[in-house]
């Protein structure tokens, strides 16, 4: 590996809320904006769960306990860092499986303690928006689109530290419908990448779905996944999956990229970022690009797939802002749902 600067503030950051464990070092120096990525180790537990087609909890916490030492061991094995050497801890905090937070969490907080060191608890969903900046730097104010496994809200994005939720779905989260839609069609799980790949060449138009319009900005899925399973069983074995998958598909990414332009217009943006785990989903990315050649906004932007799932990276962006800003968390503090930040504008019906 070549011999890099190292830099003066170096923070070891632990991503643990569902069923990825992920290990990241950061580094950068107190002007920066944001943080130098040194090394990322991710480790899935896809084969864990897919045999009950969705995450159990409890297997989710012993495979972290697992997986967490050897993560560590390869990150400060490429970063050539020692656990001494860092300025700060950081983890994820909330939202998440309790019992999946509670390891990355306790683990920073136990080497914030032995070394006498801050300990930075951080919000998995600023984390999530925090990703467009490890590979992009979009100019302020953008819309961004948190849509994953658990989460799928708007954001207006004023600066690095200044966002605001606009719009959050009602019922299940984007990925969850993807997921929904991937059982019942007998595919693995996680379930979007399979669909989509299901989906190609399928025909949009066989099955009907619903259209859910409605003029605010917040998301609703669980129609469509109605839909999906009266379709399922009406068709029984005559059933076309590709075509299912692809009418299912086409209807979810309709549904966001009509909120997305409504959000457009309200807040008079010309810029959107998407984040989480389906901003992998080509349709997704593709029909925003469409948006950007019709010159309804300039630029669109979405982290490479490793940083749109969960990973620890993302939250060591958001922990060094933290770091810089000395808004450091009590050894104290406890993992899980409290009080969503700056949830002012919440639009419901
Ligand atoms: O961000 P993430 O790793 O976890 C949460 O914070 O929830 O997102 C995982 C979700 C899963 O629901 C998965 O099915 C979905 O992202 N996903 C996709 C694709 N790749 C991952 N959904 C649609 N299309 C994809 N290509
Ligand atoms: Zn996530």
């Amino acid at each position: 590996m070549p011999q890099r600067e190292k830099k003066s503030i170096k923070l070891l950051c632990f991503e643990s809320s569902c069923d990825d464990t992920s290990v990241a070092v950061v580094e950068g120096e107190i002007r920066d904006e944001i943080p130098s990525l040194v090394s990322l180790s991710i480790q899935n537990q896809n084969d864990l769960h897919s045999k009950y087609g969705g995450i159990v909890p409890e297997l989710a916490s012993r495979a972290h306990l697992e997986n967490l030492i050897p993560c560590l061991k390869k990150v400060l094995h490429e970063s050539r860092y020692k656990l001494e050497d860092f300025d700060a801890f950081a983890a994820t905090g909330l939202p998440g499986l309790t019992g999946s937070l509670l390891i990355g969490h306790t683990a920073a907080k136990l080497l914030s303690m032995l070394y006498s060191k801050p300990f930075l608890s951080c919000h998995h969903l600023q984390g999530h928006l925090m990703s467009i900046f490890l590979e992009h730097r979009p100019s302020f104010p953008f819309l961004a689109l948190v849509v994953s496994g658990g989460h799928t809200s708007l954001f207006l994005v004023r600066s690095f530290d200044d966002f605001e939720e606009i719009g959050v779905t009602l019922d299940d989260a984007a990925g969850e419908a993807f997921d929904k839609g991937a059982k019942l069609l007998g595919l693995g799980f996680p379930g979007g990448a399979y669909l989509e790949k299901l989906a190609l060449g399928g025909d949009v138009n066989r099955y009907p779905f619903p259209q859910v319009t409605t003029e605010d900005l917040n998301f609703s899925f669980s129609g469509i996944k109605s839909e999906m399973v009266r379709c399922v069983n009406r068709e029984k074995e005559k059933l076309n999956r590709s075509d299912a998958a692809a009418g299912y598909q086409n209807c979810i990414i309709d549904h966001i990229v009509e909120k997305i332009k409504i959000a457009l217009k309200k807040y008079h943006l010309n810029r959107v970022a998407v984040v989480g785990g389906v901003a992998c989903n080509q349709l997704l990315k593709q029909r925003i690009k469409d948006l950007q050649t019709k010159g309804v906004i300039e630029s669109f932007f979405a982290p490479k797939p490793e940083f749109c799932t969960d990973n620890a990276a993302m939250i060591g962006v958001l922990a060094f802002r933290k770091y810089q800003n000395q808004n450091f968390s009590s050894l104290d503090s406890d993992v899980g749902y409290t009080k969503r930040p700056k949830l002012k504008r919440l639009q419901r019906g």
